[in-house]
């Protein structure tokens, strides 16, 4: 792994602890967004943070950015409070928000262009527009863009800094089938480059894809993280055995499936219809979790407190 100075392989890159973010509700109470979040993602690792919609991810992305106060605990992004950081730390990072700011009547070229100005070792406007497959659009007004070449715009500002941890909230929303595996080269591309990259999507697919690790959060609290093949534990991830017979159709939950098929085949001499083994996918798995939150409840509304923030807006002026 070849990692930017300063930052050492297995390192920490982003630490996060008892992290809390209260927003005022309009009705009173307080809406606890993250709730004493836990979160450690290492130099050079790809992290993607999943969880429904509401959970509590861009704000935690925000705070992260340095976009978000905090209400309570306590946050390092390369080793540095990012709400307190100097202008040198936004210039160590890479943003893509999950709204994109206002398009303005600028061209491709030039709203790349002036941003790279602000870096002290930008990629070059053309490499990082070949990279988002937005070649032959350089010269076209942002505003005549379409939403997946809007999206595509915006990985092409949160990169061009050549960051160091690159934040991508939802950045494939609006992407077709080719854009989104391109994407997929891009962040492979970076991250064997030795880039932290902290991603939220609801594509389970692109996590299970890009992740090296994956943190599910559901109201704020983290409730589950691991490698995408590991996540949730054996015991969400017992294949089920399915097959037809004489006596009709039969499913039966093992973790023996090769035993079972060898069993009610008499030993691969009999033909099953229709039989099949299948594995529970990361959305199975992912589901599970979500499920199994949501059957307990989500925690109590509290009365609104000190640190609560009325429906805020984040900081203005993200991308320098
Ligand atoms: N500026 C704000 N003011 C008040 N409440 C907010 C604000 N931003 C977010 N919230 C609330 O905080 C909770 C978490 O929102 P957040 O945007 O972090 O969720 P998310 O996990 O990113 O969801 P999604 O998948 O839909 O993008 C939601 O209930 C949301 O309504
Ligand atoms: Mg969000």
């Amino acid at each position: 792994m070849n990692l930017p100075s300063g930052q050492r392989p297995g390192g920490d890159a982003i630490t996060v602890r008892n992290l809390v973010k209260n927003y005022r509700q309009p009705a009173g109470g307080t809406l606890a967004a993250v709730d004493r979040l836990q979160l450690t993602i290492r130099a050079g690792e790809t992290y993607a943070l999943l969880g429904p919609n509401g959970a509590g991810k861009s704000t935690t992305i925000e705070i992260l950015e340095g976009h978000r106060r905090p209400d309570g605990g306590e946050v390092r992004v390369l080793g540095t409070n990012p709400w307190k950081a100097p202008p040198a730390f936004r210039a160590r990072i890479g943003i893509v928000l999950q709204e994109a700011s206002d398009a303005g009547e600028l061209r491709v070229h030039e709203a790349l262009g002036s941003l790279a100005r602000c870096f002290p070792e930008p990629r070059p406007v053309a490499e990082v527009i070949a990279a988002v497959g937005l070649g032959g659009k350089e010269a076209a007004r942002i505003s005549t863009l379409s939403g997946g070449q809007r999206r595509r715009l915006d990985v092409a500002l949160g990169i061009i800094g050549r960051p160091e941890v690159l934040f991508l909230d939802e950045p494939t929303t609006g992407f077709d089938p080719a854009a989104r595996r391109q994407f997929w080269d891009l962040i492979r591309t970076l991250g064997s480059g030795g880039t932290t990259i902290v991603l939220t999507t609801h594509y389970l697919d692109e996590a299970e894809q890009l992740a090296d690790r994956i943190g599910v959060i559901n109201h704020g609290r983290l409730i589950a993280e691991g490698a995408p093949d590991q996540i949730g534990g054996s015991a969400l991830r017992i294949p089920r055995v399915r097959w037809r017979d004489s006596s009709g159709f039969h499913e039966q939950i093992t973790e023996h499936p090769a035993a079972l098929v060898s069993e009610i085949s008499g030993g691969g001499s009999r033909e099953l219809p229709e039989l099949s083994v299948i594995r529970p996918s990361l959305e199975d798995v992912y589901l599970q979790l979500i499920g199994s939150v949501e059957e307990a409840g989500p925690p109590p509304a509290e009365a609104a407190g000190p640190g609560a923030t009325a429906a805020e807006p984040s900081r203005e002026g993200v991308r320098s």
